[in-house]
């Protein structure tokens, strides 16, 4: 999959057949669509009588064809089948972790993206909750060193991969800071996948600016904790820790931050647990208006002027992770 191409995955009518699942022998028998990349139109790739073969495959790869399209595939069907298939892969030990994480990551980054893209609030929940026990399970299976997670991450900024990017970080600094029972790791990674669901409210003219915002585009902008806490305050299967996460990820512990400037203990643990790799991820991650900085250079400048308004027990926590050979 390409790093830096979003992919748009949603083709209406068309039920999307994500490529790296599949081997030749589990092909569905259906008429599959690919997409023109650059007129974004379906065009048959394989009618349904033609086997497909390891090369052909692989050819798709190399193209970064990621998904193709299906007219008579029950969309339902499809998703029970990637989860079947996900949930095999990720308790596969005959393939090594790193393997097993980058196939996890580059599927779930396609569901995310797809979701995102189409605005769907459920979707975006009911993935977020999946995807957080399955990452949980291959996070916390083998001590993962921060230069591996981080290699394994993709690091151009949208919506979708920064949340996930975040999910998984989260993820590895609760369990460094002991913060909540292994039972609830999966319910923080979660957190994280939704922590920026506002954005969806936000226009996308705002968030791919290629240059800085000005002032009343952030005002804008900073609207999205509350857009968010808005958008899944009325639901059951949110918590209280969760939708705390979502409101107070850009509050600090001085007090400056935004919606609402609380401060100290006012924001919840799991806020500050997420301010943390929100601000580092931002930072080793391309922005439209700059590059990403390498790791040492994002600790040096929160070192500088972003660490003071962060939790200092869990930024120290962090640090230590990220700097440790
Ligand atoms: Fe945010």
């Amino acid at each position: 999959m390409s790093a830096t191409t979003p992919i748009a995955t949603q083709c209406h009518g068309y039920t999307p057949v994500p490529m790296a699942l599949m081997t030749p022998d589990e092909v569905p028998a259906v008429d599959l669509y690919r997409r023109d990349l650059n007129t974004g139109r379906l065009q048959l790739y394989r009618a349904a009588n033609v086997p497909i073969t390891q090369d052909d495959l692989n050819k798709l790869a190399e193209t970064q064809i990621n998904w193709l399209y299906a007219a008579e595939i029950d969309p339902d069907e499809m998703q029970m089948v990637i989860r079947r298939k996900l949930d095999a892969l990720v308790r596969d030990d005959s393939v090594g972790i790193r393997d097993r994480f980058r196939k996890l990551n580059d599927i779930v980054t396609e569901v995310l993206s797809s979701a995102f893209e189409v605005n769907n609030t459920d979707e975006i929940v009911s993935s977020s909750a999946e995807i957080g026990q399955l990452a949980v399970r291959v996070l916390c299976e083998d001590e993962m060193t921060a230069g591996d997670l981080i290699s394994l991450m993709h690091h151009d900024f949208q919506t979708a991969t920064h949340s996930l990017n975040v999910a998984y970080m989260m993820v590895i600094l609760a369990r460094k800071m002991h913060l909540v029972p292994d039972s609830e790791l999966s319910a923080v990674a979660a957190a994280g996948i939704l922590h920026d669901i506002g954005k969806l409210s936000v226009s996308d003219r705002i968030l791919s600016k290629n240059d800085r915002l000005q002032r009343r585009e952030q005002r804008v902008a900073q609207k999205h904790p509350a857009l968010g806490f808005n958008r899944l305050c009325r639901r059951v299967d949110i918590s209280f820790a969760q939708l705390m996460v979502i409101y107070q990820h850009h509050e600090r512990m001085h007090g400056r931050g935004y919606p609402v400037g609380a401060c100290d203990d006012e924001i919840h643990p799991w806020a500050r647990l997420c301010s943390v790799v929100n601000v580092f991820d931002s930072l080793i991650s391309n922005r439209p208006y700059r590059k990403r900085y390498p790791l040492h250079e994002a600790i040096s400048m929160m070192d500088e002027h972003l660490s003071d308004g962060l939790d200092q027990e869990m930024y120290r926590c962090w640090k230590q992770y990220i700097l440790k050979k």
